[in-house]
């Protein structure tokens, strides 16, 4: 798995070289179990839904690989919007204040409204996102979510509708999560070593403009 040859120019001795499933020290997630728990999931949202049509809404980046299996388990007629946004403070000190760079589509008065995220950590995001959706009176508003950090939890009253694992204090990338952008496509969550997060530590969120 991951033995590309490293693109011109580029060295694969480097960190960021031609295998970057080298930069994982452990694997908390195989592809195998990932993909049984958001079957799991799937499961539960087609019983509680039946006979319904909701929408799944998720924030661009990293939500977007869990949304894509997730609603290809579901057994329900579903439509799916995205938004996307810009955190500010550093990508482990977020302040909870966010801007909507993209809103979505659709609108949602009176739908069944899932949002989808890959992980809450702080809370703070999915409180804003809440907040914003709530707003706008659709007939149901539910959280799913990959991974949940609850000893990180700064907005307490977060109610999780859908978990798919509780996960440790550590910086995890692979299954959309990323570090600087990179390791979004892993097919696996994982630690990423510390010698990569201390070559380069996470930049200032804002002042790059990332998504989440
Ligand atoms: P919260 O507002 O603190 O809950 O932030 C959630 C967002 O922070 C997620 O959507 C991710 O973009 C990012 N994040 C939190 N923990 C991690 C991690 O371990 N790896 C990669 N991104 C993370
Ligand atoms: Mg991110």
């Amino acid at each position: 798995m991951f033995r590309n040859p490293a693109a011109p120019g580029e060295s694969s001795a480097s960190s960021h070289g031609a295998d970057p499933a080298s930069d994982i020290q452990q694997i908390l997630f195989t592809e195998e179990q990932i993909t049984r728990r958001v079957g799991d999931l799937a499961a539960a949202i087609t019983r509680d839904y039946a006979g319904r049509a909701p929408l799944f809404v998720s924030v661009l980046k990293g939500a977007v690989f869990f949304l894509t299996d997730l609603t290809r388990a579901l057994r329900l007629p579903v439509e799916i919007d995205f938004m996307a946004i810009t955190s500010y403070g550093s990508a482990r000190a977020q302040s909870g204040v966010v801007r909507l760079i993209k809103d979505l589509d659709v609108e949602i008065t009176g739908r069944d409204v899932v949002l989808v995220e890959d992980i809450i950590d702080t809370g703070l995001t999915a409180g804003y996102l809440l907040r914003m959706l709530q707003a706008r009176s659709p007939a149901s508003l539910r959280i799913c979510t990959l991974l949940d950090r609850p000893y990180r939890r700064i907005l307490e009253t977060l109610d999780i509708a859908y978990r798919g694992f509780e996960v440790p204090d550590r910086f995890l990338v692979g299954y959309g999560l990323d570090y600087r952008e990179r390791y979004r496509h892993l097919p696996f969550i994982g630690v990423l070593k510390n010698e990569i997060l201390a070559a380069e530590p996470p930049r200032d969120v804002a002042a790059a403009g990332g998504s989440v």
